[in-house]
């Protein structure tokens, strides 16, 4: 006998299980993504005052995601004005608190060892000021420099060995190569469990002239990439930092309750 929570769930799952299979929503929103697009949208938005350049669906899955996976470090490529930063370092500080309030004690944010890492080739004087000066900084690193130079990744790699459980964002370059060497630098630093959210797919399902004037388009984009790799996954094989072999998921649930959503095959899961 199910109780209440279940039938919940269960409630829940079936919605979304229709929905993955309702080919006319799916169309609706392709279309509707397709018209905001052109409006640059998903530049709308900020988070704690900081601009951030992602859809509200997407940061509604990364709460989920945070509280799922409860990381102690997430790393970030591509920064721009540092919105997304500070919406993950606050998201961690959620989990702080819920851990303090669990364990019965004060909240110290000092003491904390949950913490963000952005590293983006350039990091403007003005965002870098403004992040600075945030009240959510004292968790915050930031790298400059190219998420795929050689120093970069050393440098990722030695932090993220200090950290137990890792999620990862990719959002900067976006073209099929640069993405795919991310992938290659990155996703063997996500813990089991834990997810590597790969953005902006969604350029592979978009016209053609939307994306002009870019060195990524149909074709050439984190779609093709997430693809090419999950393939090497397969064929090749990976060893994550851990030591044991890498398998990645693509999480359907979560493109699937979203429907608007920049990263379609792009949320995936260490399992
Ligand atoms: C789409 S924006 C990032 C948006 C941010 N994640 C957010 O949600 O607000 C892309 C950023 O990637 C950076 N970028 C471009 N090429 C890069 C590279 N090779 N390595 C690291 N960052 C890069 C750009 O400077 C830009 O700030």
């Amino acid at each position: 006998m199910m109780n209440e929570i279940q039938s919940f769930q269960t409630e829940v799952a079936e919605n979304i299980a229709g929905l993955r299979q309702d080919t006319d929503v799916q169309a609706l929103s392709r279309v509707w993504l397709r018209e905001i697009t052109r409006y640059k949208y998903a530049y709308n938005f900020s988070w704690m005052g900081r601009p951030l350049i992602q859809f509200p669906q997407d940061m509604a899955a990364l709460q989920e995601l945070v509280w799922l996976v409860q990381p102690d470090l997430i790393i970030e490529t591509g920064i721009a004005h540092g919105g997304s930063l500070v919406m993950s370092a606050s998201l961690l500080a959620l989990l702080d608190y819920c851990d303090a309030v669990n364990a019965g004690v004060p909240l110290n944010p000092s003491a904390t060892n949950r913490r963000v890492l952005g590293i983006d080739i350039d990091i403007r004087q003005h965002n870098r000021t403004a992040i600075e000066a945030h009240p959510m900084a004292h968790r915050i690193d930031m790298i400059e420099g190219s998420s795929i130079a050689p120093e970069v990744i050393t440098r990722v790699r030695e932090i993220a060995s200090g950290y137990r459980q890792v999620l990862v964002l990719l959002d900067s370059n976006h073209t099929h190569e640069h993405v795919l060497a991310e992938l290659e630098a990155y996703a063997p630093l996500v813990s089991k469990n834990s997810y590597c959210v790969v953005f902006d797919t969604l350029i592979e399902d978009m016209p053609a002239d939307l994306v002009s004037g870019r060195p990524w388009g149909k074709g050439n984009n984190p779609k093709t990439a997430v693809w090419e790799y999950l393939r090497l996954l397969e064929v090749e094989g990976r060893t994550g930092a851990d030591g044991t072999p890498l398998s990645l998921e693509n999480d359907k649930t979560t493109e699937g309750k979203l429907l608007i959503t920049v990263a379609p095959d792009g949320y995936l899961k260490r399992v």
